[in-house]
């Protein structure tokens, strides 16, 4: 049975081409989400995509992976620098979780500096736009396939 990948988004990434395309791309979450389909598909991996603003809903798919056995990919945008609740939700499940991040967060405002997803996270991965979505299905493929 193809093993499952959870790419989810956080607040504010449904803005992705509109929003200051000079640190996150014009790419629009819906292009991004097209290039990860069609590279899922060449791992076998079957995909769940989605975005949310809202922090509880992050929980649910987080927690909902977890049942699963399914990889997560996380870019949790600004709730990655201020939510526990996502840290916790992540601890409680055995998923594997990347962090991503389109623009290089150690980079820019001393806020972003700080994750709390990073200390649960298996891996991170950030600085290289909507590129990073690929890089992070081709890691996970690895992941998952040791895992089992
Ligand atoms: C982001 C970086 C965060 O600091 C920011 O709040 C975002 C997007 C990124 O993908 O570069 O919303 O996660």
């Amino acid at each position: 049975m193809a093993k499952t990948i959870y790419i989810l988004n956080g607040p504010n990434l449904n803005l992705l081409g509109q929003r200051e395309p000079d640190i996150y791309g014009s790419l629009s979450l819906a292009d991004i989400e097209r290039d990860c389909r069609e590279l899922a598909e060449e791992f076998d991996l079957s995909l769940e995509f989605h975005q949310s603003n809202h922090e509880g809903q992050l929980v649910d798919w987080i927690q909902q992976a977890g049942n699963n056995s399914s990889g997560i990919i996380l870019n949790a945008g600004a709730y990655t620098h201020t939510s526990v609740a996502l840290h916790d939700a992540i601890r409680a499940g055995s998923s594997p979780v990347i962090e991503l991040h389109l623009s290089n967060i150690h980079a820019r405002e001393e806020f972003r500096h700080k994750s709390y997803v990073s200390p649960v996270a298996t891996g991170v991965i950030y600085g290289f736009g909507g590129d990073g979505y690929l890089l992070a299905i081709r890691a996970m493929s690895k992941l998952l396939d040791t895992k089992s």
